[in-house]
């Protein structure tokens, strides 16, 4: 089964077994079947966020578990259910044709929202752990069934639970999320604020980060990337005051607990990657934090390439990028 059309990088690849699972038991049942042949079991989603090898043995399952509820809480709460193959943007769009405030920064986020908590997606100053109520899913151990809230799922910067002690584990297939029927907009990251109106509307917001975005970011559709390559990297007070030193403009967030983040796209821009390419590879020429595709490579190619970058930004300012999407086995 050929997946390079549904992995956003086209990274050519192909599943021995490929199961479209539109429910919980249909994904149970696919477990089994592998289990008792001894297979590999990945899972995958909108293929935006994994990087795919040649070729995938054993079985490969995609949760195509539909449906969004709307269900209104006391005061202006409403309480959505999702399952886990509904694409994020669709749901996102469904909740702003509602009126309900919540996930409007997180617009055109690629991919699937049972991917959305195993890196807690994040965008413009909101993460799904603001919020995120529960997840369900199933141990690939002994195919129980779970449903953990939030607070349990140890959501940090583009991490959590599914990629720490679950990861490989647990197979999302539903999200529980707490929107609100009350204006409560989140207007303090980057340009956003200033491309909105005093008092913007939920669809407003919508509408300037979709657009912002498309500005950036490149389509996947048109050129092949998978949004972030690299994690935000996250350093000490006094890394951040040494490289500040040097070059004072160093775009910087501190931390709650006293470290700070540094913008990858930054640290690669001032190594003159934007823009660069290098055979089937290259980095995006608005926004150096995204790898593109152009055709013909494969993901040896792509890793090689990323390490050149990792290599160019260690020796000029001591920081170690760390990859964001992970490597499917
Ligand atoms: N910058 C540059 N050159 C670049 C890119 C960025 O100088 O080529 C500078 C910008 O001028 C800005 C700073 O770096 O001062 C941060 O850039 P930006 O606001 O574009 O955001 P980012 O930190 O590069 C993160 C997320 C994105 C998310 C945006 C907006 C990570 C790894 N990435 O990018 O997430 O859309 O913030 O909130 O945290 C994704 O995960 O796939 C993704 C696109």
């Amino acid at each position: 089964c050929d997946l390079t059309s549904t992995n956003t990088l086209a990274l050519p690849s192909r599943a021995a077994w490929l199961l479209r699972a539109g429910t919980a038991d249909e994904i149970v049942s696919g477990l089994r079947f592998a289990a008792a042949r001894g297979w590999p079991v990945r899972v995958l989603g909108g293929g935006s966020n994994s990087l795919l090898p040649p070729s995938l043995p054993g079985l490969t399952i995609r949760p195509e578990i539909d449906g969004i509820a709307f269900d209104s809480g006391p005061d202006d709460g409403v309480e959505v259910e999702v399952g886990a193959g509904v694409s994020w943007h669709e749901f996102v769009t469904a909740s702003v044709e509602r009126g309900l405030w919540g996930v409007e920064n997180l617009a055109l986020i690629p991919g699937c929202t049972g991917a959305a908590p195993i890196q807690n997606i994040g965008a413009y100053g909101v993460e799904l752990s603001d919020v995120l109520s529960w997840v369900e899913f199933i141990d690939r151990r002994d195919l129980s069934t779970h449903r953990v809230s939030a607070e349990a799922c140890e959501l940090g910067y583009r991490h959590s639970l599914f990629k720490g002690a679950l990861a490989d584990v647990a197979v999302i297939t539903r999200l529980g999320l707490q929107l609100s029927r009350r204006a409560t907009p989140r207007l303090d990251y980057g340009v956003l604020g200033e491309r909105v109106s005093a008092t913007p509307s939920v669809r407003e917001i919508f509408e300037a980060v979709c657009a912002i975005r498309r500005e950036k970011l490149p389509d996947p559709v048109t050129t092949p990337n998978a949004g972030s390559f690299f994690k935000n990297p996250v350093v000490d007070r006094a890394a951040c005051d040494a490289l500040l030193a040097e070059t004072p403009d160093m775009p910087h967030y501190p931390l709650a607990d006293g470290r700070a983040k540094l913008a990858a796209g930054w640290l690669i821009d001032q190594c003159g990657w934007k823009g660069a390419r290098d055979g089937a590879f290259g980095v995006h020429d608005r926004q150096a934090l995204v790898l593109v595709h152009f055709g013909g490579g494969t993901l040896a190619g792509l890793l090689a390439f990323a390490e050149r970058i990792v290599v160019d930004v260690r020796q000029r300012f001591g920081v170690t990028l760390e990859r964001e999407p992970g490597i499917a086995k």
